[in-house]
């Protein structure tokens, strides 16, 4: 099986374009150029919102919603009966593991299936009103949206974002990361495959010039952004200069809290792979573990042993850590970890004997007894480092969570159910896990953050709702 699509092209309106302006891709595993991919200019962002905004009013705007269920359908399983393909091409570029790489192509999947059946049950209401008024309201796509998305989870993010704003109706024009392009590109290829209409999707992909030149057009009417704090606040800039909404998830710091009573056999495997799944490069790592005094020493014994028996190497290798994703991603972490040099550093991981030097390669470092303002516990490292903090009482607990600029999820280990439920109350956090972390990543759930971590909702069936407008109809009829 193959899926086509030409070297340095992109997508605009069913066809393959390129530039002259090319970006080199590298094998993270190897440091080794894979190929390179053209750089979208001010020009093709026009011409793709152009053909964007043709389209959702010629073509798009005419197809039912059970027919945007149908194409979704297909699509969902051409990307099944591609997975193999699919997870090697995200392993090479991006350096996850493969058995990591399958579970995002199995997630993409799922979120077209999810999408193509949310598609036509998304309806409004009718309002009582006063006499001879009826009242009803409608959803509407937004039109045009505009995906920028990050390197990490190329494909869940595509699935998240494209998959619901697809199935609500709105045509899109899709940025993917310059680290991070080829399975973008094949799920465009796919998405002709499945019958997509021309110019329904729109790819585009570049650097980060080509993500301001997208989200800075006049001619988009939402954006999705998914990626840094910093990036994140010119997104939104440029979306306040056009008046359109915005979603931005912006990853976290998110903790993991265990009380005296939690059953620490059940914890354990949570607490640290969600520390180090996809190298730490998540936004909803858990890269702070919060750990009551009567657990501490017995919860630092038990991660520091998990801790010593990590492996890294290469995604092809499939082992425990691939690389980080850049040399840039690689000089951000290694300088947290010369931060930490005044911690107590309880495990370090090993590498894979045979590593390639060239690789963009990290241990995963276990620091504890971090003072909460430490900047370890402050920042979002991104990368398989983890700090433990001792805590008190529920208090003390949910003032160390609370107590950084992010609120993405987080998660509490106790057998206590009146205080399973007083923490997720108080929890500044946009999910909440109890007695697991990440509930297995499910699609239905609505995800997103407060604080630094963004704003909006991705997921789920809220979805739909973040990804139309609503229109009032008062009908007077006398
Ligand atoms: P970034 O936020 O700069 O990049 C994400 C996306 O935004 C990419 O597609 C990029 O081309 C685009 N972009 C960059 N500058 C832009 C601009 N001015 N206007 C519009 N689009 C723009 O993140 P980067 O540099 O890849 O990573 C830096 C840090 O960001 C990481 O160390 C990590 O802490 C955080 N990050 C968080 C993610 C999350 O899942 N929340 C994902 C990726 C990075
Ligand atoms: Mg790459």
């Amino acid at each position: 099986m193959t899926i086509d699509f030409p070297n340095k092209h992109f997508l605009i309106n069913g066809e393959w374009v390129c530039s002259d302006v090319e970006l080199d891709l590298i094998n993270p595993s190897t440091g080794d150029i894979i190929g390179q991919v053209s750089a979208a200019g001010n020009d093709h962002i026009n011409d793709a919102v152009r053909v964007a905004r043709d389209t959702l009013e010629n073509t798009w705007n005419n197809i039912t919603a059970r027919e945007r269920s149908s194409i979704l359908t297909k699509l969902g399983r051409l990307i099944e009966e591609n997975i193999d393909l699919l997870a090697r091409l995200e392993a090479t570029d991006v350096g996850k593991p493969l058995k990591q790489a399958r579970a995002d192509v199995k997630a993409l999947a799922r979120y077209m299936e999810f999408y193509a059946g949310a598609a036509d049950k998304l309806h409004g209401d009718t309002i009582p009103y006063l006499q001879d008024y009826t009242v009803y309201t409608l959803r509407e796509p937004h039109g045009v949206c505009a995906h920028i998305i990050p390197w990490n989870y190329p494909m869940q993010i595509i699935g998240r974002s494209v998959g619901a704003a697809l199935a609500t109706g709105n045509t899109c024009i899709l940025k993917p990361a310059e680290e991070a392009c080829l399975t973008a590109l094949a799920f465009g290829a796919l998405t002709r495959e499945a019958g997509l209409p021309d110019g329904v999707l729109n790819i585009v992909t570049g650097s980060g010039d080509t993500g301001a030149h997208l989200s800075q057009h006049s001619g988009i009417d939402h954006i999705s952004f998914t990626g840094s704090v910093s990036t994140g606040i010119k997104i939104q800039q440029s979306a306040a200069q056009n008046v359109v909404p915005v979603t931005l998830e912006l990853g976290g710091k998110s903790p993991q809290i265990v009380f005296n009573d939690a059953d620490l056999d059940a914890a354990l495997p949570f607490l640290v792979n969600a520390g180090i799944q996809n190298a730490g490069q998540t936004c909803s790592a858990s890269s702070r573990i919060l750990v009551q005094r009567g657990n501490y020493a017995k919860v630092v014994s038990m991660m520091t042993a998990k801790y010593k028996m990590l492996l890294v190497g290469s995604a092809m290798d499939d082992l425990d850590i691939g690389p980080l994703i850049s040399k840039k991603q690689h000089e951000i972490v290694s300088d947290y970890i010369r931060q930490g040099t005044d911690l107590e550093l309880a495990a370090k991981g090993k590498f894979n004997a045979d590593i390639n030097n060239d690789g963009f390669y990290c241990l995963p470092h276990l620091f504890v007894d971090v003072p909460p303002d430490h900047s370890l516990a402050q920042n979002e490292i991104f990368g398989p480092v983890q700090i433990i903090i001792p805590f008190e009482d529920e208090d003390h607990a949910i003032e160390i969570a609370n107590g950084t600029g992010f609120g993405l999820v987080a998660s509490v280990w106790t057998q206590d159910g009146s205080r399973q439920m007083r923490m997720a109350q108080r929890l500044r956090s946009g999910q909440v896990f109890i007695n697991n972390y990440g509930a297995g990543g499910g699609v239905e759930l609505p995800f997103g953050g407060r604080g630094l971590s963004g704003h909006g909702r991705e997921k789920g069936f809220e979805a739909m709702f973040g990804f139309t407008t609503l229109k009032t109809v008062a009908h007077y009829h006398g």
